[in-house]
């Protein structure tokens, strides 16, 4: 998602912005830009695309002597990535960077507008800028109406404010998104989204709370606490380690994308859902004109997306749906009707065997849709449509976060159908819509969760093997985990339907099989406890993940009861997915890197 940086020196003030935005290119962007205020002068540059375009325009431009500048890489959300929409934002002589959602940005746009304010771009951080300069006419004093303007906004946001008047001064404000200022003996202050950029600058570090406002100066760092009182500030060493410090103080990338699942989810929500509709605008409702059967095809975690989403097409959407394998597909002369969706699901955008029977597709004529985290990647190039489901830079190889925000996409998507086919009542459409706002919150990991599945892991590092199972849309999630399990622990897993074990695999029940058994409250509880009964009864160990007590279980992994069957998909996958990592973890293998694995398979 975006990133921030500010510096505050006689340093290369260009350099040092550019390569902060350098190291917050992880968070995913589509255009950056910088403003500098030097000699009383602004300057400022905007690119879309990667930072190599914004070098390029600023190859010219040269910081010598003491300056103060923001920098940004913006990830689109209100408005297309276009300079326009690029921060810094500029009023009349002030400029903005902003992460983060101003809530309440229509209305302030609209009393600005009514004052004669002409806005330049689309987004929400543009009113920013312009209410400062409003307060600032007001007042006539910059502090006051910049604490003023941070009062006025609703929502979350890290924000950064250059001011001509002020040429030796940067505001700062934090809310709900991260920021942290740095420091060192030779005065320079220095502000970014996360502490990489500040490493090798800034000698210590004091990292925002919440409410936090205030501005530096070359010899003052002046901070307000959200009640409006001056605070200290709380000073920490930095790491010397840039790996880990991109960790956030994470073990590894996994648990870090794990937990970050909550943030992406809502990224992936924003914009799209009003009370009664889902929204894409990045589709053609006329892709769906005369389509009487979704044909969807991946690889790997992307493929299991796959499969729970042909539950909820079926269910919600009453189109027929299908699945495929793309390596198994591409080689077994396939039927293609042009009255047939096909649906590529990726992660990366490049994986080999997908972007091979997206080919077959177009090449067949059929009309072509890819759900994808990477903008400008081979398929969304390729495919008529596309679906951009923002889950940010995913890093480790095992997927988490994009398997969450796919799955996400899938559930809208099937809403999205069911209007334009009026398969849902309108009761129906809003009750869901509701649910979907919900998943945030579901997808919080909780720390007792977390704790005692670390405790529990140490019984689950020997074993002849681990039989992941589930019913309805509760057996893909079984083969995710058992395909996380797989990757990071080099355990031997398999993801089953509950109700299939005793056609054959309950042969194998004894003490050193581990069952894991997914037992959602609200979707065939009964007929799924049958099942883990018939193996609990052959002496297999279960380890039950439910809402509700279960006592034939040996071990239990209690997730929160909530209304409905999807919200405890989320939290099942979250359980899961904790239990692979911390199996792993014990086990000493390199989570991020397992082996044999690549991140993005491009080749068959
Ligand atoms: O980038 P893609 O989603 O197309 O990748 C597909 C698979 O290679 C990928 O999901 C793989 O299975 C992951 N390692 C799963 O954790």
């Amino acid at each position: 998602m975006c990133g921030i940086v500010g510096y505050l020196g006689n340093k290369n003030t260009k350099e040092i912005l550019l390569s902060g935005l350098k190291e917050l290119e992880y968070r995913g962007y589509d255009s950056a830009g910088i403003a500098v205020l030097q000699d009383g002068e602004f300057s400022n540059y905007k690119a879309v695309g990667k930072l190599v375009n914004l070098e390029e325009k600023t190859k010219n431009f040269i910081t010598d002597k003491f300056a103060i500048g923001i920098g940004h890489t913006r990830w689109a959300t209100h408005g297309k990535p276009t300079e326009l929409n690029a921060h810094p934002h500029l009023g009349e002589s002030s400029y903005v960077v902003h992460n983060g959602i101003i809530e309440n940005y229509a209305e302030l746009k609209q009393e600005l507008q009514k004052d004669g304010i002409k806005f330049l771009s689309q987004t929400d951080t543009e009113v920013i800028v312009h209410q400062f300069e409003k307060n600032l006419l007001a007042s006539g004093d910059e502090f006051e109406a910049f604490s003023k303007t941070i009062s006025e906004l609703e929502g979350a946001y890290a924000t950064l404010i250059v001011t001509k008047s002020l040429p030796d001064t940067i505001f700062f404000a934090k809310h709900g998104s991260p920021m942290l200022v740095g420091v060192n003996d030779e005065n320079e202050k220095f502000f970014a989204s996360s502490d990489s950029p500040l490493i090798g600058l800034a000698k210590e570090v004091n990292y925002f709370e919440d409410g936090d406002y205030g501005y530096v100066t070359k010899g003052e760092l002046v901070i307000f606490d959200k009640d409006g009182n001056k605070s200290k500030p709380n000073f920490s060493q930095l790491s010397t380690d840039k790996l880990s410090a991109q960790k956030d103080g994470y073990r590894f990338f996994m648990e870090k994308e794990i937990y970050e699942q909550s943030d992406v989810i809502a990224d992936t929500l924003l914009g799209r859902l009003s009370d009664e509709e889902i929204m894409f605008d990045e589709i053609d409702k006329n892709l769906f004109n005369g389509i009487n059967e979704i044909k969807l095809c991946a690889c790997g975690t992307s493929y299991h997306s796959a499969l729970s989403a042909s539950y909820l097409f079926e269910r919600y959407s009453k189109i027929r749906c299908s699945v495929e394998i793309a390596s198994e597909f591409r080689y077994r002369s396939p039927i293609m009707s042009k009255d047939t969706l096909f649906v590529v699901i990726s992660q990366s955008g490049e994986t080999a065997d997908t972007l091979e029977t997206l080919k077959m597709a177009k090449k067949a004529g059929l009309r072509t849709l890819v759900i994808c985290n990477v903008d400008n990647s081979s398929m969304v190039r390729l495919a008529d449509a596309c679906i951009l489901t923002r889950a940010g830079i995913e890093k480790g190889v095992a997927s988490t976060k994009a398997f969450a925000t796919q799955v996400t996409v899938f559930w809208m998507l099937s809403l999205y159908v069911a209007k334009l086919r009026n398969s849902l009542s309108r009761d129906e459409l809003k009750h869901q819509i509701h649910l979907l706002r919900e998943i945030p919150v579901a997808t919080i990991v909780s720390d007792d969760m977390h704790e005692r599945i670390k405790r529990l892991s140490k019984r689950y590092l020997h074993g002849h093997g681990f039989f992941f199972i589930g019913r309805d849309i509760f057996f893909p999630l079984a083969l995710e985990g058992a395909l996380k399990l797989k990757e990071i622990s080099y355990l031997h897993a398999e993801g089953y339907p509950s109700g299939e074990m005793k056609h054959g695999p309950i042969a194998l029940a004894d003490p050193e099989l581990f069952t894991i058994a997914l037992l959602p409250e609200h979707l065939l509880y009964e007929k799924s406890k049958s099942n883990v009964e018939e193996l609990s009864a052959r002496d297999s160990t279960i380890c039950a993940i439910s809402s509700k007590e279960f006592d034939k279980a040996d071990d239990f992994i209690k997730i929160n009861s909530s209304k409905d069957y999807m919200l405890e998909f989320f939290e099942m996958m979250i359980a899961v997915q904790l239990l692979s990592l911390e199996i792993s973890i014990r086990l000493g293998n390199d989570v991020d890197m397992p082996r044999n694995l690549a991140k993005s398979v491009t080749v068959e």
